[in-house]
């Protein structure tokens, strides 16, 4: 199934309430929520206490996207703050399968993330306990990056190994989605498809949504 998951790294922060209401009304099924330290990549976001007071204004999927050094640690608190999904890097500091098993006992469901210089396979031996996969098509840190064409075979390779296994294991692509490269994500076999300044930036996000989901849907 495709989902449409808004990076609201391109909404007015100061907006938020609203933003979410639009997206909603606009079709979205998730809100992508990028959590960054300054230190796993260089630049910083929003931490827990915020995600919190979003609860409030939405009821679409939490879509939590750690890129953070030591995500173990803050974990509980995204947890309790309202997260569905939460994504982690396979590069992080945190031990791998611990941090999947604790998401998982949170009620949450769990994620590992692959940066642009990581291969897929590293988060083989974790496919059978994670609900999604996030394979970067940009470097971590900011919006608006060139959709890295050179990562579909990441994803074609990961959508492979899944079928192989008979799993039902979502795959999400993350910078540069656009109505001019989502055909291409879909096609390699991401089905969860993050879109900040295409969604944010366009001038009907209805349609953007709408027109996403339906390229996207051709190759599912
Ligand atoms: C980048 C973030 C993305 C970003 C995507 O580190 O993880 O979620 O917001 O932005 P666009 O869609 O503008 O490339
Ligand atoms: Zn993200």
């Amino acid at each position: 199934m495709i989902k449409i998951s808004p990076s609201i790294l391109s909404c007015d922060y100061a907006k938020m309430g609203e933003e979410f209401e639009t997206m909603k009304r606009c079709g979205a099924d998730w809100l992508h929520i990028d959590v960054m330290d300054g230190h796993f990549v260089p630049n910083i976001t929003l931490g827990a206490p915020i995600v919190k007071c979003m609860r409030k204004y939405s009821d679409l999927v939490f879509d939590v996207h750690l890129m953070i050094s030591d995500p173990k640690k803050y974990i509980p608190d995204f947890a309790k703050a309202g997260a569905d999904v939460i994504t982690f890097h396979i590069e992080s500091d945190s031990p791998v399968e611990e941090t999947i098993d604790l998401i998982r006992s949170l009620g949450c469901v769990a994620a590992l993330a692959v940066k642009p210089g990581t291969p897929v396979e590293t988060v083989f031996p974790y496919l059978e306990k994670l609900g999604m996969v996030l394979v970067m098509t940009v470097e971590p840190g900011f919006g608006g990056q060139s959709f890295m064409e050179d990562m579909m075979p990441k994803v074609a390779a990961l959508r492979s190994e899944i079928n192989r296994r008979g799993l039902s294991t979502d795959i999400q692509v993350d910078g540069g989605i656009s109505l001019s490269t989502v055909e291409t994500a879909a096609s390699a076999g991401a089905n969860v498809l993050v879109a900040g300044s295409a969604i944010f930036g366009a001038e009907d996000p209805q349609a953007m949504i709408a027109e996403l989901r339906s390229r996207a849907a051709k190759y599912f």
